[in-house]
Formats: structure tokens, sequence, C-alpha cells
């Protein structure tokens, strides 16, 4: 039978974990694993502003033809202001385009592909550790994936490593960069880091590859966007692959952008007839639905001010959770060892526990977590952190 020699690969490792714990009937399991904001309620809710663009959508949508190769013109207009900035000079220079993606794991392939056909020879370096979906995205467009060191065996920022290999990066090789909340650790980069980064991506013409999936869940929408618009402004050539996932709660409908800064208007129009090409043979033409949503909001004064609010207010919570976690582990002697969770940014913290610890923790107390001890924070319940800490504490002396 042609099947025959088809054997079984293991599951996604965080995907795999939203199963175990739908699977779990303890009462007081606790959903860390995937990276999905919750309220006080337990659920991950639809913002009301994107409850109101789809209802403007139902009543004024006129057909689901399909959309262009770069997607809705409106949204991709609108998701470079966002993450450019308003008055980006790339945007009025039409030195900046975006493509629209299925998620901005689309935009990461979209590139992915992009760099091995537009740009053969050229190595991917990712952080270690980074999120484990940029390991064989890149693997399988055929690219040779290396890495520099960003988080030590000690769980904290090695910036100096990190710039030492980054020098010796061979020229025109392309490095990818967590623009904010650092996916898996949460440990983010000063602006003074960030500068000396640009000094080394300038003076060994690297292309940075810059993933932005957690806009406004750091220290705003605006402040998140700080490192995203100095290499923009500084450098001649960038990709920013956008996610609205998280910041729209559009999980499912699968919304991102690859936006492309190229040195003038003529070479950006090269760049994207190749990326049209690319998409068409990957989805032909992206999905609108949620495009659409956040093109209605981010056009309309009256809900943008709606969603920024909603926006602030789960990074608000996250970042209470964080304080709260650290402030629930201090009776138990571990508010030191845990600081660092309260100084991360973003929904994850790597967590510092080991496989073996987060084995435990989810085997002895149904708490799920990917097994890197990548927590992700904005899943806690806040009425059940003397619970969690208590958890944590059993598996950690
Ligand atoms: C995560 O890292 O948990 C999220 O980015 C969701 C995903 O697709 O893995």
């Amino acid at each position: 039978m042609h099947f025959d020699a088809i054997g079984r690969v293991p599951g996604d490792p965080i995907l795999g974990l939203m199963d175990l714990y739908a699977q779990d009937t303890h009462p007081n399991k606790f959903d860390l694993g995937v990276g999905v904001y919750k309220d006080d309620q337990g659920l991950t809710p639809i913002p009301h502003s994107v409850k109101l663009a789809e209802q403007r959508l139902v009543d004024t949508q006129t057909t689901k033809t399909y959309i262009g190769g770069h997607g809705d013109v409106a949204f991709g207009r609108l998701i470079s202001e966002l993450v450019l900035g308003p008055d980006s000079t790339l945007i009025r220079e039409h030195r900046a385009g975006a493509t629209q993606t299925p998620g901005g794991t689309g935009a990461l392939r979209l590139s992915a592909d992009f760099i091995a056909q537009a740009l053969p020879g050229r190595g991917v370096w990712l952080s270690n550790p980074t999120w484990p979906i940029h390991e064989t995205l890149f693997a399988k467009a055929g690219l040779k994936v290396s890495h520099y060191p960003y988080v030590g065996t000690d769980n904290r920022l090695d910036v100096q490593a990190m710039l030492a290999t980054l020098s010796t990066v061979p020229m025109g090789d392309v490095v990818l960069l967590h623009a904010c909340c650092h996916n898996p650790t949460g440990f983010d980069l000063s602006q003074d880091d960030w500068r000396q980064v640009l000094q080394i991506v300038r003076e060994r013409q690297l292309l940075p590859l810059i993933d932005f999936a957690y806009q406004g869940f750091g220290d705003g929408l605006e402040q998140d966007a700080w490192a995203v618009r100095l290499f923009a402004a500084e450098l001649p050539e960038v990709l920013i692959t956008s996610s609205c996932s998280k910041n729209f709660g559009l999980y499912r409908d699968r919304v991102g952008a690859l936006i492309v800064c190229a040195a003038d208007a003529e070479k950006l129009t090269d760049v994207r007839s190749q990326l049209a090409n690319i998409a068409r043979n990957l989805w032909s033409t992206p999905p609108d639905h949620g495009a659409a949503v956040v093109a209605t909001i981010l056009g309309d004064a009256e809900l943008k001010k709606v969603w920024s609010g909603e926006v602030e207010a789960m990074r608000s919570r996250i970042a209470q959770l964080r304080a709260g976690l650290v402030e629930a582990l201090a009776p138990h002697g571990l508010a030191e060892r845990f600081a660092h969770i309260g100084a991360q940014r973003g929904m994850f913290s790597y967590t510092g526990l080991n496989a073996e610890q987060v084995k435990q923790l989810r085997e002895k107390h149904s708490v799920y977590m990917v097994s890197s001890g990548r927590a992700s924070v904005a899943g806690i319940d806040a009425t059940r952190l003397a619970l969690l800490a208590e958890a944590i504490a059993d598996v950690s002396n």
C-alpha cells in the first residue's frame, strides 16, 4: 500500500498542550501552555471593538470575491501605519509595503521562501532559545539555520554573548529579532542594547527580519514599536512580520502581514512582485475576514480608541499577574528566585523551571506549561495565584 512506510511524528509541543489541558478533569487546572490571553473568567474574549467591526461588516459587505495577492489595500496601509507610525517617512516615500498573510506564521513562511528563492545562500540566525516554529519553518524552506545566544544557563538575558556572536555572522546573512515580548523568554532588549545590535547589523550588512507578534503587550502599542521604527529609519532594508492574533484577539481568523522596507519605491515594487508570486503558490490569496475587521477598526477613530483601550487593559492585566505571582511566591521564600517574572515583558515567562519540574507540575498539580519552562502568564487565573505559587513551590524545593 502507498502509505505503508509512513510513520508517525510527534504532535506540536505547544498545541498538544491545549488538548492535554482540555482532557484534564482536575477542577483546579492551570493553562499556562499556548500563548493565548485569558480574562478573569478564564475565557479568551472577542474584543468589543472586533464585535462592533464584525457587525459593521455583516451590514455593509457586498461581496466575498477574492482579494488581491497582497491582500486588502486598506489593511496593508493601516497595519503599516500601526507598525511604522502614522507619520512614517517610509510610507510617505512608498518605501514600505505590507503583504497580508494568514497570521504572523504566514508572514514568517513568506519571508522564509522569499529569502530561499530571492536571496540564495543567505543563512538565518535565530536567538537561542526562540519560538520552536522559527526553527522548523526556516529549515523546511531549505535555509541554513544558526543561533546567537540570548539567555544563559542562569536564565538571564546575555546581551554581551548575543553581540559577540552577531559580530561573527557572515556578511549579508539574515538575523531574526523579536521586536518585543520575546517568545519564549519574556526578556527584552533595552534601547541601548538595540542600538548596539543595530550597529553590528549595519557593519555586517545583515538583513534584519523583525518578528512583531505582540505589539501592545509589552509597554504599550507605541512603545513596543520603538525598535522596529529605529531599524526602519536607520537601515535601507528591513523585513517585519506583524501579527494581529494577540492584540486583536483574532487568533483563529489568521491575520498578519509581511512589511517590507526597501531603499526606494522602485525596489519595493520588485520585491513585492516576488512576494505576490510566492504567496500565490503558498495560499493563493489571503483570507479576508480578520483583516477586514482590523482595517475597519484601525480606519475608524472611535473604534480604534475602543480597541487601544482593550489592548491596554490586557497589557496591564498581564503586568499585574506578573507582580501578583512574584508576591504569591514570597511566603514560600521564592520571591527573589522568581523576581525575573516581574521584570519580563509580554505573555511569556521563562520561569527557569526544568523539564522534570514542568512534568511534575502537570502530573501532580495539573499546571500546564511548555517543557522548556515557558509559562504563559496571560493564562493565569488571578483568583488562584496562591494555589499556583504553592504548586511551583512544591516542585521547586
Ligand atoms: C505560542 O507561542 O504559544 C503562540 O505563539 C501560539 C503558537 O502558535 O505557538
